[in-house]
């Protein structure tokens, strides 16, 4: 029995415009209804969960779980530039109260890559006031998390945020190997977080981080290949030195591995298994990048904020969470500080241009009645969160 430390978060993760559906002042909404952009479907009532959170957070905790990962959306509670929704602020408060009516520790990401559509019109990420802005926007949101939250993720992913800021079509986020980040972007993203930070830091005993997506790319043994794989990380350094200067936590988000040539990425290998976002199968992905996260922060407790696959094989989503799970369990074999672990995703979801195709939840849902069914790895999960561990 591989048993974890006493208060492991075991918990599961969902983004709001990726499940809430409706999100009309959003960017995204906007994007999703331009002509001729990659995304190939709209995200419409996604899977309703504005109005099915207390079912929602319910059968997590029958399923076991003891905490839930959500964002809340800036386009609901500031819907035009300066209006502030008392009504969307005092629904995400809701939220953390049935999280905690319900038993289940709330992980609450402020911003996960949606926008309002007014702050996209009025610059984006490039806009001069776009840190004020955010820091305005978490004191709008400071009522939500003011009391009964301790983990607060500010913004998710700001590295693939600032890559995809940097490709042409900024709405691609199927094109996770995009190179170059948008060093303006990325570093009014830092920026951002680091006003937020301070908002946040009025409420005791509060503890905020950001997400990072770490997974690995990884150089062949070619010439060149070195160079070209530094071109692809994920990862700029000094965000994680960032973090170490202040960060309470951070975020790891991994999935996979990618192999690059000199050339660039390289596909997939030839007879290796791969999931139905195209990529390999890989369980060790969550541990290799705690492992990065906590040399490169210098030891800033981490904490999965993101891993599992996209399948329609159930049996293959346990398979790879049983392996993540033993690989996560030998970094803390290892002396690193790893506070939980969030399975990407309670319910299957809208996966950004790719639409409701890849699905990645314990909990699929019927498209028309939106009646929620558990997978049978729902069911595993919920048995491993409440034995705190598992059989190797
Ligand atoms: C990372 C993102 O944060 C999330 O929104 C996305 O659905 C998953 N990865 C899977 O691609």
């Amino acid at each position: 029995m591989l048993t974890f430390p006493d208060g492991f978060l075991w918990g599961a993760a969902t983004a709001a415009h990726q499940i809430e559906g409706n999100n009309v002042n959003s960017n995204w909404w906007v994007h999703e209804h331009t002509p001729r952009t990659t995304i190939v479907e709209p995200s419409g009532d996604a899977a309703d969960s504005y109005h099915r959170f207390r079912d929602d957070i319910r059968l997590l905790a029958e399923l076991g779980l003891n905490s839930y990962r959500f964002s809340i959306e800036w386009a609901r509670i500031e819907p035009e530039r300066g209006v502030v929704s008392k009504a969307q602020v005092a629904h995400y408060r809701r939220m953390v109260e049935t999280c905690h009516e319900f038993g289940i520790e709330p992980i609450v990401t402020l911003m996960h890559f949606t926008v309002p559509r007014w702050f996209e019109r009025d610059g984006f990420w490039r806009a001069p006031d776009a840190a004020d802005l955010f820091a305005r926007y978490t004191e709008l949101a400071l009522p939500v998390v003011a009391e009964g939250v301790e983990y607060v993720c500010t913004i998710n992913e700001p590295n693939i945020a600032a890559m995809l800021a940097g490709g042409e079509d900024a709405s691609n986020l199927v094109a996770y190997g995009l190179p170059n980040p948008d060093l303006e972007v990325a570093d009014a993203l830092l920026a951002s977080h680091r006003r937020s930070r301070e908002v946040l830091s009025q409420v005791a005993g509060l503890k905020s981080g950001w997400t990072v997506a770490t997974q690995a790319f990884k150089a062949v043994d070619e010439p060149g290949a070195a160079e070209k794989t530094r071109e692809y990380g994920y990862v700029r350094d000094d965000w994680y030195s960032e973090m170490a200067a202040g960060d309470d936590f951070v975020g790891v988000q991994a999935y996979t591995q990618t192999f690059v040539g000199p050339e660039g990425p390289r596909p997939v290998a030839e007879g290796l298994e791969t999931t139905l976002t195209g990529w390999e199968f890989h369980p060790p992905a969550a541990a290799e990048g705690i492992r990065s996260a906590w040399e490169l922060s210098g030891h800033v407790p981490v904490m999965v904020t993101e891993n599992g696959i996209a399948t329609a094989d159930d049996t293959r989503r346990i398979a790879y969470t049983q392996g993540a799970l033993e690989h996560i369990h030998d970094t803390i074999d290892e002396g690193i500080e790893v506070l939980g672990y969030q399975h990407w995703s309670a319910l299957d979801n809208y996966e950004w241009a790719s639409g409701f195709r890849p699905t990645f939840g314990l909990i699929g849902w019927d498209r028309d009645t939106f009646e929620r069914t558990p997978k049978p790895s729902a069911r595993w999960y919920g048995g491993v969160a409440r034995a705190n561990g598992l059989e190797r």
